[in-house]
């Protein structure tokens, strides 16, 4: 799929549809006018004869065989639209355009709003359009249904570069994002730690970062016992990946960790079948964490990222982990284990100490952590947690301009104390009340001084049935990454 920029009329586009974003109460102005006027009047015939107003991803066809545009598609964009409505017209107009087989597809991008400044607006839609026409279809016989092949944005030029650019951001975005959806809806047989670091280092020789892939023997070595104790009940070899882009006379170093559980059986303390249904996404923040570092150099960024992902199995083989077991993490501190299930925390520390030992000026990792934060905060909505506000202030900003939902839980001391251990220095879990504030109280003892935030990604990562959002599939969403490139192209060198 292919996105151009289209400088004609939108009644001139030749296409197989067109699609034009109607606010509310529906009245066809501007470019639809001009459509209108074009189809001598029938385009505000059906749209009133099916009572459209102009609902949010409300939508009325009309077929028009003799038009350049073959079918017109209103989308409704509700009042005042600004750029998550116009994602989500981007998402419902391709998934029509696919339902319709429809194979060249013209999006107008006209009403932004005065509020909003075209490039905003022009991103907006086609990052919707480009996440919406996702579909994992490796495992499945070709094909039912046919590919769109070039989606044409139709923007006034004068708005000169800041429209091409806006439209590469949004390209490189959303291709960055369909990767680490692919990488979370690989079944764990496919995609195990062995194949992501395989990935990682393909992508690291197309997109301009170093790689290195920490074995379990180095890593022994090295000191990593939590990491090493989650990966010992496995017959998977773990991979604890480490990529590093460098852009030129960058001062300062974010890190960023993703928790790369390829499955989580639970271990000893085992998950019920349903509870594990869904575990092989559960290397969803190490997927982020790989798709955000192979976009960084497209993206512009400025600063040193180290991106790390720890990636093993949780299994059960007669090495594996036991309940009581206590571990030394490459910190110095020790853990006893009071839960096998309680993994991904584990892993994290061990790869939270790395990244502040490679002298990381501000860390952020991601995970699918706990349930007690799907229970908190539902499914589309991440958690943050944080032991520095302005970082996690940033990084609300950042979500708030992606559109992706992210909402702070607190880090109060009392969280911490309950993880404190009674024959260790931790225990990996404690009761379920603050389950997520609990795991991120955790981790915090792992980073020290350094600014740190952490994103608990439990319940947007893996959609288990069709959101509610349209540019977002069901199987891996790829969650944060979007979020993540905004940031840290917010940041300067
Ligand atoms: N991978 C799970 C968390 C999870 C649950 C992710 C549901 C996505 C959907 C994690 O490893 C886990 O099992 N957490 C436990 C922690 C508990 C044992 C303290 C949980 O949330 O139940
Ligand atoms: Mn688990
Ligand atoms: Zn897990």
């Amino acid at each position: 799929m292919r996105f151009a920029l289209a400088d004609t009329p939108p009644s001139q586009c030749a296409c197989d549809l067109l699609a034009l974003a109607v606010p509310e109460p529906g009245t066809l102005a501007g470019e639809a006018a001009e459509v209108d006027r074009a189809t001598r009047g029938r385009l505000s015939e059906i749209a009133r004869a099916e009572g459209f107003s102009g609902k949010p991803n409300r939508t009325t066809l009309l077929q028009w065989p003799d038009g350049p545009p073959r079918r017109v598609l209103l989308v409704g964009v509700g009042r005042d639209p600004g750029p998550e409505r116009l994602r989500q017209y981007g998402a419902v107009a391709v998934r029509r355009a696919q339902d319709l087989r429809a194979t060249s597809v013209a999006l107008a991008t006209g009403p932004g709003g005065p509020a909003h400044a075209p490039e905003d607006t022009l991103r907006a839609v086609a990052e919707g359009a480009g996440l919406g026409a996702y579909r994992f279809n490796r495992y499945r016989k070709p094909n039912h249904e046919s590919e769109i092949a070039t989606i044409q944005l139709i923007a006034r030029r004068g708005g000169g570069d800041g429209l091409g650019r806006a439209l590469r951001l949004a390209e490189i975005a959303t291709s960055a994002t369909c990767r680490a959806r692919d990488l979370v809806n690989e079944p764990s047989n496919v995609l195990t730690p062995t194949a992501l670091a395989q990935t990682a280092r393909d992508l690291a020789g197309s997109s301009g970062l170093d790689c290195r892939v920490i074995d379990l023997d180095e890593a022994r070595t090295l000191g990593m016992g939590l990491f090493v104790a989650v990966a010992q009940g496995s017959e998977q070899p773990p991979k604890f990946i480490v990529l590093d882009y460098r852009p030129v006379g960058a001062r300062r170093t974010v890190a960023l960790v993703g928790k790369g559980i390829t499955f989580d059986s639970g271990g000893l303390s085992i998950k019920s079948a349903s509870g594990m249904k869904t575990m092989k996404g559960d290397m969803a923040g190490a997927a982020t964490v790989v798709a955000t570092m192979g976009a960084l150099r497209d993206f512009g960024v400025s600063v040193r990222v180290l991106g790390i992902a720890a990636a093993t199995e949780n299994m059960i083989n007669g090495a594996a982990m036991r309940p009581g077991d206590i571990i030394r993490a490459l910190s110095g501190h020790t853990v006893e284990i009071t839960n096998t299930d309680a993994e991904g925390r584990l892993v994290l520390a061990d790869g939270l100490a790395y990244a502040v030992r490679a002298g990381a000026d501000e860390v952020i990792d991601v995970a699918t952590l706990t349930g007690a934060c799907v229970v908190a905060l539902g499914d589309w909505t991440a958690g943050v947690m944080g032991t520095h506000q302005p970082l996690v202030d940033r990084l609300l900003a950042a979500a708030a301009s992606s559109g992706e939902q992210i909402w702070q839980l607190p880090l109060y001391e009392e969280f911490l104390e309950s993880m404190r251990g009674d024959i260790s220095d931790l225990k990996n879990s404690a009761g379920r009340e603050g389950g997520a504030e609990r795991a991120a109280a955790f981790l915090s003892e792992f980073v020290g001084t350094t600014p740190w935030s952490h994103l608990d990604i439990a319940g947007p990562a893996f959609a288990e049935s069709a959101p509610p959002i349209p540019y977002l599939p069901s199987g891996g969403t790829g969650f944060g990454v979007r979020t993540l490139l905004r940031y840290l192209a917010s940041l300067s060198g």
